[in-house]
């Protein structure tokens, strides 16, 4: 497939390539565009036919349903059957920004975009080309994060590229999407309202707003993950080509242990990466250290890049250290484990 691909300044939005690709969602096409969070592989979200294009795009498995993005805060009564006081309250406090709720559906959602699911996810995105593309094709768009089912999500606009060229239909090329990680996503359909995805809008800031708010248990631990209420949390995912491990324990004994663990690996002819702190970097001696930022914020606006870089460099096993499982720790933490598929080295630990 060609891809027509152009570049977009947020700040400085040429309305031409809007309409160009907004055209394109029209027909029922494929496009790429930016989000505060991650880079979306967007469609129709009320066009079945084109919603499976997406499926196609990522070969992501067509259970696990699509987040619908809307430009104006009203487009939720069109897709969602009952909106609770708390989903009220979230929506005006985090919209635009990095929060997917999740509702009871209308039937006009077809079931390829709520991937056969009696609710849908919602999310407004605050990104200003996303809000300009989804006014422009005056529909609501699902998009995925914009990458191959299991890989990394983009957080450049190179990375799209490099992945997603000849994929879909248009790729709009707009800087990077400064939070990192995706939205968190949060299902409304209960009473108590309960995490399914950590993002950036932390436990802590929705039960500022909400009073109490649960968090999926099955997200805690690697056996308990078949049994995610989320279905995109039960895959493989965030998986680079390198085998990723944690090592967690006491600041001194995890940069021993990578030490340790480099000169082995060394010995045996492969090539290993570090991610870290930055306070930390240079402490490492080995192929590649990468520095994921000096707050949490920074970590994770960095980490899939971090590890998408890693590819790029050809690395075999990557360590990284461990953050602490609070605030935006444990989105962090989520997308880690995986990346990982949970293999955490304990610092204390002799390896052979
Ligand atoms: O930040 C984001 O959310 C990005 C950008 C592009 O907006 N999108 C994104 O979409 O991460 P995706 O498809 O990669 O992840 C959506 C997650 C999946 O884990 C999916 O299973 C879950 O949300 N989800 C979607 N609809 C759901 C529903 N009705 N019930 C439960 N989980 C749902
Ligand atoms: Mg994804």
């Amino acid at each position: 497939m060609e891809t027509v691909i152009r570049k977009i300044d947020e700040n400085n939005i040429d309305i031409n390539v809007i309409k160009e690709m907004a055209e394109k969602i029209k027909n029922g096409k494929t496009v790429i565009f930016p989000t505060e969070t991650v880079y979306g592989l967007g469609a129709d979200a009320m066009n079945e036919d084109a919603t499976k294009k997406i499926y196609e795009a990522k070969g992501r498995p067509s259970d696990n349903p699509l987040i619908v993005h809307i430009a104006d805060i009203k487009d939720v009564e069109k897709i969602a059957l009952e909106i609770g006081e708390k989903a009220k309250i979230a929506m005006e406090k985090f919209w635009p920004g990095p929060l997917t709720i999740i509702l009871k559906k209308k039937d006009i959602v077809p079931n390829v975009t709520s991937g056969g699911l009696e609710t849908v996810a919602i999310r407004m995105p605050s990104n200003k080309i996303a809000n300009a593309l989804i006014k422009e094709s005056k529909t609501q768009i699902a998009a995925p994060s914009a990458n191959i089912s299991g890989r990394p999500s983009p957080t450049k606009a190179e990375h799209v590229v490099k992945e997603m060229d000849g994929r879909v239909s248009g790729i709009i090329m707009g800087g990077d999407c400064n939070f990192g990680l995706e939205s968190t996503v949060v299902d409304f359909t209960e009473e108590i309202p309960m995490i399914l995805r950590p993002g950036s809008i932390t436990k802590e800031m929705l039960e500022e707003v909400l009073g109490k708010v649960e968090i999926d248990p099955s997200l805690s631990k690697k056996e308990d993950n078949k049994k995610a209420k989320a279905p995109g949390m039960k895959y493989k995912h965030y998986s680079p080509n390198a085998q990723v491990y944690i090592v967690k324990g006491e600041e001194n004994k995890v940069v021993k242990k990578m030490n340790e663990l480099y000169l082995k690996n060394h010995a045996e002819s492969k090539k290993t990466g570090i991610m870290c702190m930055h306070k930390d970097i240079d402490k490492f001696n080995c192929e590649k250290v990468i520095d994921l930022g000096e707050t949490y914020e920074e970590v994770a606006s960095n980490l899939f890049a971090a590890l998408i870089k890693m590819d790029e460099y050809e690395m075999d096993i990557v360590y990284s250290v461990s953050f602490e499982n609070y605030g935006v720790g444990q989105a962090i933490m989520n997308r880690l484990l995986k990346s990982a598929a949970y293999k955490v080295i304990d610092a204390d630990e002799t390896i052979l």
